[in-house]
């Protein structure tokens, strides 16, 4: 049975103390979680360590990294290793965001190389992938994403493409409060489903948990959810107010 998850995304927000609140607020408050179900916090790296210190013991809830560099260490300035988060028990990695390919140039090829060494060290990465509106007014969204999953998660072996969670949020939907409707969330990642069902088969299109992000609130996650193929959210905004992100964590189905 795949996996329904509530991922946060606090992106470059909240101050140390803001993000510590925030987490004590949600943690406080009652979620239902079954045994299906993950809530995974995206926090920037400096909150990391504190953020797995309050989750501590908390059952189904983790901590991801907003990004890693694709080599292994060495003279890179700024960047941050695999080795690094996975020696402080991070389990998973956001990559291929759309603000990481948009500000930052980050391509297919380069995302791949993310990808692989995440797998490599036995970290879920939780691939993003989604298509500009220009893309989407020409109709065009499902070659363009196809290409995205070809270059940056195709080459995968089967065990490795099970350890991988997929994102599909349309760039035009994030942070613009104008969601995709619940049919073109359904109809793209059916359509994500299928492609990963020809390269791989049907069994492993089934376990992967697709999650749908843009535009995720409090008031329309439930709807969401509900669709077929949409295995919970990767939530910008909404994560940032607790109630709201409390209420998406129980709209999980
Ligand atoms: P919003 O929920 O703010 O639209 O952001 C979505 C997103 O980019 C999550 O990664």
């Amino acid at each position: 049975m795949r996996k329904q998850i509530a991922a946060a995304n606090w992106k470059m927000n909240l101050t140390f103390q803001q993000g510590e609140q925030l987490l004590n607020n949600i943690l406080a408050a009652p979620t239902t979680l079954k045994e299906n179900q993950l809530v995974i916090f995206s926090v920037p790296f400096p909150y990391l360590t504190m953020a797995q210190q309050k989750l501590n013991g908390k059952k189904n809830m983790f901590v991801a990294a907003q990004n890693c560099f694709n080599k292994k260490n060495g003279a890179y300035t700024g960047e941050v290793s695999i080795e690094m988060l996975q020696s402080i028990g991070i389990e998973y990695v956001v990559l291929g965001h759309s603000e990481r390919r948009e500000y930052f140039n980050e391509n297919n090829q380069f995302i791949s190389e993310k990808i692989n060494i995440c797998l490599e060290n036995n970290i879920t990465p939780i691939f993003c992938c989604g298509e500009p509106l220009q893309i989407r007014e020409t109709n065009t969204q499902n070659e363009f994403v196809g290409k995205q999953l070809t270059e940056s998660l195709f080459h995968l072996s089967p065990e490795q493409i099970l350890k991988t969670i997929i994102a599909y949020e349309p760039i035009w939907a994030i942070g613009t409060g104008k969601t995709a409707s619940n049919q073109q969330a359904q109809e793209m990642h059916a359509f994500i489903r299928q492609q990963i069902a020809i390269k791989y088969g049907n069994a492993i299109a089934n376990e992967i948990s697709i999650l749908y992000g843009g535009s995720v609130k409090a008031n329309n996650a439930k709807e969401i959810f509900s669709e077929t193929d949409v295995d919970g959210g990767l939530v910008g905004g909404a994560s940032l107010i607790a109630n709201d992100f409390v209420t998406i964590i129980n709209a999980l189905k």
